[in-house]
């Protein structure tokens, strides 16, 4: 076909339709950067063996800069007919250095030049939202310090269950982050290796050396099976996953933030930059970013599972089915990183109302739990001092009044070996202050945690 690096054994060219639904300029050409960095790694390679000369290698490096920096001018417009960002690129080189860069594309094939520049391209993202993260992370850490010994409310079933200190709450976020930036780190660790010289399925007969064009690309070494390279889209998935769970995490925080915004809450007040207004209802601040970073995950979700229906089914070795390997991807890389740092900023800007939050810690009995310890540690077996605990609850709820009120007589009736002595101090801030359990939520037990996480972060960055 006239005018295709593949037209030769074909006599009629592609219908316009086809053509366009056969393309993936629209989308790959993202990825030119990541693509001229492997062919000048190949090629290099190519020169090193002797498979191109010396001054054809260096016309061809030289050629393929050209064209990176009439693409960054914007230059360059790649349409249809260029099909996909290799051939673009490719025939693009043809064009100003002439027959010499027909050689470049010897002993590889787009199948693993594809995955190369894939693995390129995810790799340099993965950095990127690590980074992200780590950001997130120290804004968290700021504020756990901040809010160390700050007394909230715990929940569980969105009931009020035991007080807690608002820094454990933050550091409960750090744990999950945490693990994404682990995560992350885990699937960088594994997907970086080099597809590149896999060729079409099953390698080369031309002395290659794919040990050196790893090298040259930063990667721990060359793929091990030429088949499997071309056909496995693995990193994207577990990528893909790493995005899902880690943009449920911010999900959950973000709707965490739309109830304690809420009028009945008022836990917090966000910054005015981070909300927007009603266009009928003038006195409406709406947490939008919160809600948009609730409804983001489930684009990412989408990602995820379009990504493992396509694998689903598709036999070895490449199909033009992991074409569709690729916007997905992207949409992912892109949500994902938008919506750490938008989640970073509204923290930052984001002050916690402890008036409000004090406000609503006299309901719900939040020290029932340490009355029962309380009464564990004075030698009644633990299911009975449940017992006893709640049948105070019960009183108290006659009553309407907390433990505090009850008198000696009441407590004697519910269980002779209680009175208003054996109850010891109760108060909130003492109850949070006694739990220094590892883990638990007292002051100085957060502030190890912080302690602990700062210095993994430090590590880690
Ligand atoms: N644009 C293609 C993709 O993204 C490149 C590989 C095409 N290979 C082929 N044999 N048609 O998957």
């Amino acid at each position: 076909m006239a005018g295709s690096l593949w037209g030769g054994r074909f006599e009629k060219e592609m219908d316009d339709i086809v053509k366009r639904f056969n393309a993936s300029i629209g989308f790959d050409q993202r990825m030119y950067n990541d693509d001229i960095d492997g062919s000048i790694a190949h090629v290099t390679m190519l020169g090193e063996q002797g498979i191109v000369s010396m001054e054809e290698k260096d016309a061809i490096i030289a050629g393929l800069e050209e064209i990176r920096k009439d693409i960054e001018k914007g230059e360059i417009v790649f349409t249809v007919e260029d099909e996909d960002i290799h051939m673009g690129i490719e025939s693009r080189l043809i064009q100003r250095i002439g027959d010499v860069g027909k050689k470049l594309h010897t002993a590889r094939s787009r199948n693993d030049q594809c995955q190369v520049d894939g693995r390129l391209y995810v790799r340099r993202e993965i950095k990127e939202i690590m980074e992200r993260l780590r950001y997130l992370e120290s804004v968290i850490l700021e504020k756990a310090e901040k809010y160390a010994e700050e007394i909230t409310i715990g929940f569980t079933h969105l009931q009020h269950a035991q007080p807690v200190t608002l820094g454990f709450v933050f550091m409960a976020y750090f744990q999950m982050f945490k693990r994404d930036l682990q995560r992350l780190s885990d699937t960088y660790e594994r997907m970086n290796y080099c597809p590149l010289g896999a060729c079409a399925l099953a390698g080369t007969t031309l002395p290659t050396n794919r040990h050196r064009t790893a090298e040259l690309l930063g990667f721990t070494a060359p793929t091990e099976n030429a088949m499997d390279s071309v056909s496995d889209r693995d990193y994207s998935l577990e990528f893909l996953s790493d995005a899902a769970i880690s943009m449920m995490h911010l999900s959950r925080w973000a709707e965490e933030f739309t109830w304690w915004n809420t009028s009945e809450f008022s836990y917090i007040a966000i910054d005015d930059s981070f909300c927007t207004g009603s266009s009928i209802m003038p006195q409406k601040k709406n947490p939008d970013m919160a809600e948009l970073l609730r409804g983001k995950v489930g684009r990412v979700y989408g990602d995820l599972m379009q990504l493992l229906t396509v694998m689903k089914g598709t036999p070895l070795a490449y199909n033009k089915d992991f074409q569709e390997d690729k916007e997905s991807l992207f949409d992912a890389i892109d949500t994902w990183k938008a919506s750490i740092t938008i989640f970073a900023k509204m923290l930052e800007n984001t002050e916690f109302r402890m008036d409000m939050i004090h406000k609503q810690m006299g309901k719900g009995f939040l020290n029932a739990t340490d009355i029962a310890e309380h009464f564990a540690k004075q030698g009644i077996p633990f299911r009975e001092a449940h017992s006893i605990v709640g049948r105070m609850v019960k009183v108290c709820e006659n009553n309407h009044c907390d433990f505090e009120e009850l008198t000696d007589e009441e407590l004697q009736k519910i269980d002779v070996r209680v009175t208003k002595e054996t109850l010891g101090d109760i108060s909130i801030p003492a109850c949070v202050e006694a739990r220094v359990s590892y883990g638990g939520t007292a002051p100085s037990e957060v502030k190890r945690q912080i302690e602990k996480e700062k210095e993994w972060l430090s590590y880690y960055s």
